[in-house]
């Protein structure tokens, strides 16, 4: 049977992933997005195929024509920035929460089947108990957490008060190809590579010590895929991580021996720790392995080697 396939975000680093392997499969996709960091260049290879909607999520016409005729949601958009969310956080609101409610919303109206959402860790905040376990009380230290965390709980809440089916996946650090090294706020992984790719020396805040779980986008693809089928419970909360904890360190030299060359003799340049930053994070990726049958199979090794050609064939295009 074929299904019909809503990717909010779909433009996106990690939605427009999510689109190329739910067409992949047969599905039928709608790509709902505002293109505010999202590219027209991440659908270009399954452009004929798409049903591209522009408009804002947040917006109940707009989001109303989306959902109509559509089984599944995935909704990957997001102002996917902590900082964004301290400077602006009424626009992060808009774009983080109320976007949620109104895709609930309408999904309860046009009878979706399932609603699959990308959470986020930042709502563990600070406590240092690692690994980081869904039943942990969680702590948002950000607007943009408070706004991961709020938009789970309208899941958990649109589940009971109307049946709607809803999955939250609490990613952890994503990575991969189409991640954007040029802003500010993007993953450190790609950040690491463009800046080597320039033979420049990239930072690193602190001692390097801290640590991070860094998940490769395919494998974040595949739990998307996996939460709209499993018969996972209604309202679940689930991590999306590898269990491995990878120090800024390591990650450099990681990243240094992919791109190779002259890279090789470069020093990373070292500067003060960044205040409010979580020391250690790492996820219990057991209510993964159990309910949705989910477990990452990129090794860091291998997922940042196809990070860095995919950038490598960017640049030379
Ligand atoms: N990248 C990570 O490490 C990570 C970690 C945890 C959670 N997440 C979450 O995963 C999701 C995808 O993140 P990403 O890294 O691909 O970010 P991204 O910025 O590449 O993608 C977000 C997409 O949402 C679109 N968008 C933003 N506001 C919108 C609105 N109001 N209406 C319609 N479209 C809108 C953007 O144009 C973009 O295409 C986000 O919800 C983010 O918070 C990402």
């Amino acid at each position: 049977m074929t299904r019909h396939a809503l990717v909010v975000g779909g433009a996106g680093f990690i939605g427009s992933h999510l689109v190329a392997a739910l067409l992949e499969r047969g599905d039928r996709v709608r790509v709902l997005d505002d293109f505010s960091s999202g590219k027209r260049k991440n659908l270009d290879a399954v452009v004929d195929r798409v049903d591209v909607l522009v408009g804002d999520a947040a917006d109940p016409s707009v989001v109303a024509r989306a959902v109509a005729g559509v089984d599944v949601v995935f909704h990957e958009a997001a102002i996917a920035s902590v900082q964004r969310s301290v400077d602006h956080p009424l626009a992060s609101h808009r774009a983080n929460l109320d976007s949620t409610v109104q895709l609930l919303t309408a999904a309860v109206s046009a009878r979706v089947s399932r609603f699959v959402f990308a959470a986020s860790s930042a709502a563990y905040g600070n406590d240092p108990e690692l690994p980081k376990r869904e039943t942990m009380l969680p702590d948002p230290p950000s607007p943009y957490a408070a706004q991961k965390l709020a938009s789970e709980h309208y899941l958990a809440a649109f589940a009971q008060s109307f049946g709607l089916h809803t999955v939250a996946l609490r990613y952890f650090n994503v990575y991969g190809p189409r991640q954007d090294p040029s802003s500010p706020y993007s993953g450190v992984i790609s950040r690491f590579i463009a800046t080597l790719l320039e033979g420049q020396r990239p930072v690193i805040f602190g001692d390097g010590e801290q640590t991070r779980d860094f998940v490769f986008v395919e494998d974040v693809v595949r739990a998307n895929l996996l939460a709209a089928e499993r018969d996972v419970r209604k309202g679940a909360v689930v991590n999306v991580a590898t269990g491995r904890q990878v120090s800024v360190n390591r990650l450099f030299e990681t990243v240094r021996a992919a791109v190779g060359g002259d890279s090789l003799r470069i020093e990373p340049e070292r500067k003060p720790a960044r205040a409010g930053e979580v020391r250690h994070s790492v996820a219990d990726v057991g209510r993964a392995r159990e309910w949705l049958g989910f477990e990452s199979r990129i090794a860091l090794e291998d997922g940042i080697l196809k990070t860095v050609e995919s950038v490598r064939k960017e640049v030379a295009s």
